[in-house]
């Protein structure tokens, strides 16, 4: 019979964790070698720091005590300077893609549970008409951008071990949706061991480590680790477009942002929308010892969730919505000099395989996932901007109805295509209530931008109402 190799396990019963070699004896070579691996990947004093503070006792991050509201750029300009600097950085911004030295980043290698749909997110179709997938709609907006600014606009994809093979072959499968494969760069984030709330680290398999994606925030990692920052540098990038797979709308070139960003030398700059109600589920952009930092909507304290201006107007008002500027130095310097986001705790129902060997699927909570944010980087930052945007731009597909489904994303989409039409002088017929009497849906390749439309104007039909006007 073989043995476990001596110093693996003495290693791992010196941390508590020999529990994960529980079948080595019934494990064949393949399948040791396998799991030695995943061990010797384990950073095993760090896990005892975790396991000591994030999993059998957590104490949450103190919620600093004092803070004031963060600042902003308001969407259009307030005054003729504030507007000087805004066609200032419009031209900027125009220039910096034609000069190809924007990449556009989306996070993907979450799970997408609310959703319930079985395969990468990004693969969900969501166009009004067409049912377009969010992969498509942002592979052919990239494509569209790229031919509008006569630039090449590499588009970086992070995946994760749980859906990186689907994602690769979804991509091959539509022949990258018209994109030229090599400017579509596809990697996985990395991932962290799961925890029974014991402290053990849970079995997946007899020869699999549980283990799941280490959260949005892992992406400045895996951007470094992967190579990607690399391969950008080779390029020439010079700055990141980073968003999250669920938001169709987002505007993934957006002149005035990448300009202000580049202008105010700023490292990593948000996008925020205006909250709707002082408890709305988004993190609460503050500043916290000068820093702009996010504090989310479950520790915003009530008293100051609820304060209003004296024009009535929420004092804590800036949501976080996942759309960031980040420079390419930026992902460089923090990852040269080491840096460690905190980690967000959440307990989770865990399937694993008990020390019998039987697999477990709980109905409960039954260990601790750990995870880190994106958000959490902007204190980091030497200098980091927030510029206001409309809730057009924002509608995440989280769940298969209600609140930030798939059914708000359309309403939301047919919206915003009725209202750029409208301000180009094209009539949309509309209900009482003032929603679009149709359907509308714009391709990338018609309007990537409400601007766009105006020089299409007679290529667009006389819309009636209940008509489906799919323009491209
Ligand atoms: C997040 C934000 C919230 C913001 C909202 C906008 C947090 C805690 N909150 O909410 O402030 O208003 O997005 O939509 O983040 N992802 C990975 N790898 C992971 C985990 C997630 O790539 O390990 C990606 C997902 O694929 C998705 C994005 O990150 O694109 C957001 O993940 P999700 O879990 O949907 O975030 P929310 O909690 O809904």
């Amino acid at each position: 019979m073989e043995k476990t190799p001596e110093n693996t396990e003495n290693l791992l019963k010196k941390h508590g964790q020999n529990q994960l070699l529980a079948f080595w004896q019934q494990l064949n070579s393949d399948q040791k070698q396998a799991l030695l691996t995943q061990i010797q990947q384990l950073d095993l004093p760090k896990i005892d720091d975790w396991v000591a503070n994030y999993v059998k006792k957590y104490t949450p991050p103190a919620i600093p005590t004092d803070f004031d509201p963060a600042q902003s750029y308001t969407h259009s300009p307030v005054n003729s300077d504030q507007k000087n600097k805004y066609d200032e950085a419009v031209q900027l911004g125009k220039k910096l893609i034609s000069d190809g030295k924007i990449a556009a980043f989306v996070v993907a290698g979450g799970q997408g549970t609310r959703l319930g749909f079985d395969g990468p997110k990004g693969n969900y179709p969501i166009s009004p008409i067409k049912n377009k997938t969010l992969f498509q709609i942002f592979a052919e907006t990239i494509k569209a951008v790229s031919e509008k600014y006569q630039a090449t606009c590499p588009w970086y994809i992070m995946t994760s071990p749980l859906n990186y093979t689907q994602t690769v072959e979804i991509f091959r499968s539509n022949n990258y949706y018209g994109l030229d494969e090599k400017n579509v760069i596809i990697f996985q984030q990395g991932t962290l061991p799961n925890f029974g709330f014991d402290g053990k680290i849970l079995m997946a398999e007899k020869d699999k480590i549980a283990s799941s994606p280490d959260g949005h925030g892992g992406s400045l990692k895996a951007l470094y680790e992967t190579g990607a920052v690399e391969d950008m540098k080779k390029r020439g990038t010079e700055f990141i477009s980073y968003w999250q797979i669920d938001n169709s709308l987002v505007n993934l070139f957006d002149p005035l942002f990448i300009g202000l960003h580049a202008l105010d030398e700023s490292e990593m700059s948000s996008k925020a929308l205006i909250k709707f109600e002082p408890k709305e589920k988004v993190g609460n952009f503050c500043l916290v010892d000068g820093k702009v930092t996010v504090i989310e909507y479950s520790d915003l304290p009530d008293e100051l969730a609820e304060k209003r201006n004296t024009d009535g107007s929420l004092v804590f008002n800036l949501g976080s919505i996942g759309i960031h500027i980040i420079s390419r130095t930026f992902v460089e310097k923090i990852n040269k000099k080491g840096f460690a986001l905190p980690f967000h705790r959440a307990a989770k129902k865990i399937p694993y395989i008990d020390q019998q060997g039987n697999v477990i699927k709980p109905t409960e909570p039954n260990g601790v996932k750990l995870e880190t944010f994106i958000f959490d980087a902007l204190p980091l930052a030497s200098n980091s901007i927030i510029l206001q945007t409309k809730r057009e731009e924002f509608a995440p597909t989280k769940n298969a109805t209600g609140i930030d489904s798939a059914e708000t994303a359309k309403q939301i989409t047919v919206a915003r295509a009725a209202d750029w039409l409208d301000s180009a002088g094209v009539p949309v017929p509309r209900k009482p209530d003032g929603s679009p009497d149709c359907l509308i849906e714009i391709a990338p390749s018609f309007a990537v931008e409400k601007n766009d439309i105006k020089e299409k104007i007679s290529q667009i039909p006389q819309i009636k109402p209940n008509d489906q006007i799919y323009l491209d």
